[in-house]
């Protein structure tokens, strides 16, 4: 259920590289959200939204690159990897190896970073669905590092699109690629059979 409207932060030319970006991915979250039409109410949706998530986090902590680290420092989250590692262990989750290739510039990577980014939006609702289903599931409530990582800073959201959204033009295309990438990745472990980014 991604805005499909008003942009989250006013003020930003509808050409700019967030425009570009979220135009470009849309279709791509609705084919995300149609995989999980209950959202994550039971075990079973929880651990392959964990298993979806957990390649992408390795994908963009492994692909950054250390001459970025002084601009991109905030966006490079290896706690946010250490989170989701841990609870898939802790739910007995598989983790896989893409095989994607490693982001091939720093507008490329910021591409991807805006699917976990963003991801954090819709991880505030899915959490109230992990709250219930700790009920009937105790292990779960060792089980949301992640997700109280993730929901915990919520004007970071607004920093990072601002970042997005003043890229310069030339930097759209690298940018989209790396969304596509990125949702790419999570697609192809909610869905086995296809990936449609
Ligand atoms: C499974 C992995 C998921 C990923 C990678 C993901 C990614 C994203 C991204 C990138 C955005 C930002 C869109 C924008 O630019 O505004 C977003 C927003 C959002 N997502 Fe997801 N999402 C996922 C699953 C879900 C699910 C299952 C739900 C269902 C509750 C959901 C609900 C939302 C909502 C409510 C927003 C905010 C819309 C808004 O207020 O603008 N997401 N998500």
């Amino acid at each position: 259920m991604p805005n499909t409207t008003a942009p989250a932060v006013r003020g930003f030319d509808a050409t700019s590289v967030l425009a570009e970006v979220r135009s470009a991915t849309r279709g791509t979250h609705d084919a995300l959200d149609a995989l999980l039409p209950h959202g994550l109410r039971n075990l079973r949706d929880y651990g392959r939204y964990l298993g979806a998530l957990l390649p992408l986090a390795e994908w963009l902590a492994l692909g950054h690159r250390g001459d970025w680290a002084g601009r991109d420092a905030a966006w490079h989250d290896g706690v946010r990897l250490d989170c989701l590692r841990a609870d898939c262990a802790t739910l007995g989750v598989a983790s896989a190896a893409t095989g994607a290739p490693a982001p091939a510039t720093r507008a490329h990577w910021l591409g991807g970073c805006y699917v976990i980014e963003g991801s954090a939006l819709g991880a505030r609702l899915l959490a109230r669905d992990v709250s219930a289903l700790a009920t009937g599931h105790p292990e779960v409530r060792g089980a949301r590092r992640f997700l109280d990582h993730i929901t915990a800073d919520p004007p970071r959201w607004g920093r990072f699109v601002r970042l997005l959204a003043t890229l310069p033009d030339a930097h759209a295309a690298a940018a989209t690629s790396g969304a596509r990438d990125g949702f790419a990745i999570v697609h192809s472990r909610l869905a086995p059979g296809g990936i449609t980014a």
